[in-house]
C-alpha cells in the first residue's frame, strides 16, 4: 500500500503526531488504529431542518460498516445542511457557501478518501462541486426518494400533485377538511420528494457522472436495500484510494455528456442545466447551452414519471432504475467512461433490464421524441432560457401574445387572484427581478402561479417568463433562466405591458417584438435595484455570483482551466 495522505497526521514525527492520535484516541480508538490504515470522511448533509436527509445518520452507519470491513477507519462529519422547504429566501443563496465548506472540510482534514451523503435539492449539487474541487477519492451516496403518498385512492408525488391539489383549494373545488388531509398524507417518509424533481434529477444524474455505485440513486429512503448499498459504497471508498480514482478522473467531459443525455432521457428538472455546469465549472470544462440543446435533440424522453409523465420514483426504481434507462440508450452515451467501482458504464448497465415499459418507454415508443429540456435564445435572452418542453403544454410551445408585467415576485403575488388582472387567455405573464442578483439566490419562483380568474374559466396553463428557476416538480408552460437577469440589465428589464413576445420552442426562440433600438433607448434609462445585503454572505454573494448560463457558482470557485 502507497504511504497514505492522514499518515501526514497521525505519523508524523515528535509532538504533533503524538498530539493528533491522542486526541483521536479521546473518542475511544485503540492504538493500532493509526498503523497506517486508510481514513475515510463520511460528509454528512443531515440536519432536522433538512427532512429529506433526516435519515442519512443511519445511512453513515451502514457506510461505516464497509469502511471498517474494507479495513479502513470511518470519521464522520457534518457540514451545512440546504433544507429545501425552509432555507429563506432561497437554498441556492447557500449552494455556493455548502459547497465550500465541504470543499474545505475535505481539504483540511486527515482524510483519503470521503463518502458524501446527499438527498434535498441542493445538497448533491454543493457536494459534487466541492469534492470536485477538492479532488480526493470520493463516492456519493444519496438517501433516495421517500415513498409514494396516496389520498383518497389517488397516489401522490410530491411537490408536483401537491400544487395541482392547491389549484383546487384556491378555486373552491376542495374542502378544508381534505386540503387537511392532503397535508398528512403526501410527505410519508423519509427520503426526497418523490417525482423527478430536482433532488431525484441531481441523484440520477450523480449515478450517471459515475460518482455512485450502479442502481444506488432510486432506491427509496425506507427501503432496506439503501442501506445494503450504502454498506458497499463504504467499501468501494476504501478502494479507490488504492486505485486513486479521483472526481476528476471520473467527472470528465464525456461523463457530463453522459450526464446531460440521461437528464432528457428521464425529462429531469430544468435545475440540473444550472447545477451541472456549475460542478463542470469546477473542473475546467466549460458546458454550454448547446451542449445542452444538441444532447436534447437527439435524446428521446423515456421515463414516465411526474412532473412530465404519469408515476413516481418508486415506480422508476422498480422498473430498473437509472441502469435500465442507461441501458436503453448505450448508443447516446460514451459507455467507456469509468465509475467509482472501478468499471465502465458499459459494464455497469449492460445487464440491467427494464421491468416495466409502461414506466421505461422503449426508444420506438419514447414519452417524448425529444429531451426535456430546450434551451432558448433571443433578443428577450441574449445568454439563453430554459424550459422543460415535456411539462408545457403542446398547444403554447409556439405563442405570440402581449405581456403583462410584474416587477416583482411581491405584485404578482398581490395581484394573481384578483378578478380585475387585465389578463386572458394568450397573455404572457413576465416576472423580473427574481434572478441570481435580483430575487436574491435565484429562489424557485418561476412557476408563476395561474391567474384565479383564468382557472375559473378553464384555462389551466398559459405562457410565463421569468429570470427565476422552479422547482423540478413544477409543470406548465414556463420559460426560465432568463440571463442576463433583469437586475443586471438584462433585456428582460426592457419588457413592458403590452409588448408582443414571440415563443418559438421548436426553433428555439424567445424574442420581444420591439426594435432593437427601443430596447437600446429602454434599457439605457434602466436604474438596477437596490441590492438585497451590504455585509455578510449575503454581500460575498451579490459580488461574485455568475448569472444562471454560468452556473450561478462565484466567479473565484471555478477553475482556472478550461476543457
Ligand atoms: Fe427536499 Fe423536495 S423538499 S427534495
Amino acid at each position: 500500500m502507497k504511504n497514505k495522505r492522514s499518515s501526514e497526521w497521525f505519523q508524523a514525527p515528535g509532538y504533533h503526531g503524538m498530539a493528533r492520535r491522542a486526541w483521536l484516541r479521546s473518542e475511544g480508538f485503540p492504538a493500532d488504529v493509526f498503523d497506517g490504515k486508510p481514513v475515510v470522511g463520511i460528509c454528512n448533509s443531515w440536519s432536522e431542518l433538512t427532512n429529506c436527509n433526516v435519515h442519512l445518520r443511519d445511512v453513515a452507519v451502514a457506510v461505516k460498516r464497509g469502511v471498517i470491513a474494507a479495513g479502513g477507519v470511518p470519521l464522520e462529519f457534518p457540514t451545512i445542511s440546504l433544507g429545501e422547504m425552509f432555507m429563506q429566501p432561497t437554498t441556492m443563496m447557500y449552494r455556493n457557501l455548502m459547497a465550500m465548506d465541504v470543499e474545505e472540510s475535505i481539504r483540511a482534514n486527515p482524510l483519503d478518501a470521503v463518502v458524501l451523503l446527499c438527498g434535498c435539492d441542493k445538497t448533491t449539487p454543493a457536494q459534487l462541486m466541492g469534492a470536485a474541487s477538492a479532488n480526493l477519492p470520493a463516492i456519493m451516496v444519496p438517501g433516495g426518494p421517500m415513498l409514494a403518498g396516496t389520498f383518497r385512492g389517488q397516489r401522490l408525488g410530491s411537490g408536483t400533485d401537491g400544487r395541482k391539489l392547491f389549484d383546487l383549494y384556491r378555486t373552491g373545488r376542495l374542502s378544508d377538511e381534505e386540503w387537511n388531509e392532503v397535508e398528512g398524507c403526501i410527505a410519508r417518509s423519509s427520503g426526497h420528494c418523490t417525482v423527478m424533481g430536482t433532488a431525484s434529477t441531481m441523484t440520477s444524474l450523480a449515478e450517471a457522472l459515475g460518482m455512485t455505485l450502479p442502481g444506488c440513486a432510486n432506491i427509496p429512503a425506507p427501503d432496506s436495500r439503501r442501506m445494503a448499498i450504502a454498506e458497499l459504497s463504504g467499501r468501494a471508498a476504501v478502494e479507490l484510494i488504492e486505485a486513486e480514482l479521483t472526481p476528476r478522473r471520473i467527472m470528465t467531459r464525456e461523463a457530463f455528456e453522459n450526464a446531460i443525455t440521461v437528464l432528457m432521457a428521464l425529462g429531469g428538472s430544468t435545475n440540473a442545466v444550472i447545477h451541472l455546469t456549475a460542478i463542470a465549472g469546477r473542473l475546467g470544462i466549460r458546458l454550454a447551452a448547446g451542449d445542452f440543446d444538441r444532447i436534447s435533440r437527439r435524446t428521446p424522453c423515456l421515463a414516465n414519471v411526474k412532473p412530465s409523465g404519469e408515476h413516481l420514483m418508486e415506480d422508476l426504481f422498480h422498473a430498473g432504475g437509472v441502469p435500465a434507462v442507461m441501458n436503453r440508450i448505450t448508443d447516446l452515451l460514451h459507455t467507456d467512461c469509468i465509475t467509482v467501482n472501478g468499471r465502465t458504464v458499459c459494464e455497469n448497465v449492460s445487464n440491467s433490464d427494464t421491468r416495466d415499459g409502461a414506466v421505461i418507454r422503449p426508444r420506438d415508443n419514447p414519452l417524448f421524441a425529444e429531451g426535456g429540456i430546450a434551451i432558448l435564445h433571443g433578443n428577450l435572452a441574449p445568454d439563453g432560457a430554459v424550459i422543460k418542453q415535456t411539462a408545457a403544454s403542446p398547444a403554447l410551445m409556439q405563442h405570440r401574445g402581449r405581456a403583462y408585467v410584474f416587477e416583482t415576485r411581491d405584485e404578482m403575488i398581490a395581484w394573481i387572484d384578483r378578478d380585475d388582472l387585465p389578463v386572458d387567455a394568450s397573455t404572457v405573464l413576465v416576472m423580473r427581478n427574481c434572478g441570481p442578483k435580483g430575487g436574491p439566490g435565484m429562489p424557485e419562483w418561476g412557476h408563476i402561479p395561474m391567474p384565479r380568474k383564468l382557472l375559473q374559466q378553464g384555462v389551466t396553463d398559459t405562457v410565463r417568463i421569468s429570470d427565476a428557476r422552479m422547482s423540478g416538480t413544477s409543470f406548465g408552460t414556463v420559460v426560465l433562466h432568463v440571463a442576463p437577469e433583469s437586475a443586471a440589465g438584462g433585456p428582460l428589464a426592457a419588457v413592458q405591458t403590452g409588448d408582443e413576445i414571440i415563443l418559438d420552442v421548436a426553433a428555439r426562440g424567445l424574442d420581444i417584438n420591439v426594435a432593437e433600438e427601443e430596447i437600446a433607448r429602454r434599457l439605457r434609462a434602466f436604474t438596477p435595484p437596490a441590492p438585497h445585503y451590504d455585509r455578510g454572505y449575503g454581500r460575498l454573494f451579490l459580488d461574485h455570483v455568475t448569472q444562471a448560463n454560468l452556473g450561478c457558482d462565484f466567479d473565484f470557485l471555478a477553475s482556472n482551466s478550461n476543457k
